[in-house]
């Protein structure tokens, strides 16, 4: 049965869609049977791969509004080991329509069962909030990885993030579990960085990833030609970062 883990930050641009995007192809070249699953209404991740996919029927919306089949929004990609459940801009409409519905924070763990034993892990790239569709993540994952840039407001908002998740446990989903903190955008010229770093590691201890994903172009330019970093530029600093997280991830999410 599939770990489920979810990449959460309600701030924008942390790195979430690079890091959801760029370890399940990771895994899947692993040969580690993997499903993305883009659940932000910008869709970047979708985008992200686009080059890799065809384009899909139903999407994630279709999924969680209108009661579609998981199994029929799940697209294949050029990797026999990885498939993505897409989304549009209509998923916009699903943080409102999703208040009305029985067992609304539930609604993507339902839809989950029927595929959760085809995959060992199925990635949630959440959208930049904490509304009803990150609660449906979080009511449906195992764990989270929460990526945190390295940058001079990195820590503003996370009180209230860690209040959000202890709430959920408390709630929702008692198995809910943290497997870690990812520093992203990581500059080793900046003296910031390098703050920012050591405060993580005295906050959250062994929960950092000793991997740190750093500042690096490639992973910038990748999303515009729809493909993930490992075939833009497979040896480029980003691709190697991840993969490196991703031998972190297998260690610690069993
Ligand atoms: N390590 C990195 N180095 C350089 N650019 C990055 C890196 N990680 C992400 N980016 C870029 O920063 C922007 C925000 O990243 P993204 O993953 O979309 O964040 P989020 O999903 O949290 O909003 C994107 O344009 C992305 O390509
Ligand atoms: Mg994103």
């Amino acid at each position: 049965m599939a770990h489920i883990f979810s990449f959460v930050n309600q701030k924008g641009g942390v790195g979430k869609t690079t890091s959801s995007v760029n370890v399940a192809v990771s895994l899947a070249v692993s040969e580690v049977k993997t499903l993305l699953i883009d659940l932000d209404p910008q869709a970047n991740a979708t985008t992200g791969i686009s080059n890799l996919t065809e384009e899909s029927n139903s999407t994630i919306y279709d999924v969680l509004i209108r009661g579609v089949n998981f199994k029929d929004a799940v697209t294949k990609t050029q990797f026999d080991h990885l498939d993505l459940v897409s989304s549009t801009n209509d998923l916009v409409g699903a943080e409102i329509e999703l208040v009305s519905m029985m067992a609304r924070e539930y609604q993507l763990k339902k839809m989950l069962e029927s595929v959760r034993d085809e995959y060992q892990y199925i990635i949630i790239d959440c959208p930049p909030s904490l509304g009803l569709l990150t609660i449906n993540a979080l009511a449906a994952s195992d764990s989270i990885i929460i990526p945190i840039q390295s940058e001079y407001y990195a820590l503003e908002g996370l009180g209230q993030l860690l209040n959000t998740i202890r709430l959920v446990q408390k709630h929702i989903n008692p198995n809910l579990s943290i497997s870690g903190v990812l520093l992203t955008m990581f500059d080793s010229r900046l003296n910031l960085s390098k703050e920012v770093a050591s405060e993580l590691r005295s906050y959250f201890e062994d929960k950092l990833f000793e991997t740190v994903i750093h500042r690096n172009v490639r992973l910038g330019e990748a999303p515009s030609f729809g493909k993930p970093a490992l075939l833009y530029d497979a040896n480029s600093t980003g691709a190697r970062n991840y993969m490196s997280l991703v031998e972190e991830i297998l260690e610690r999410v069993k």
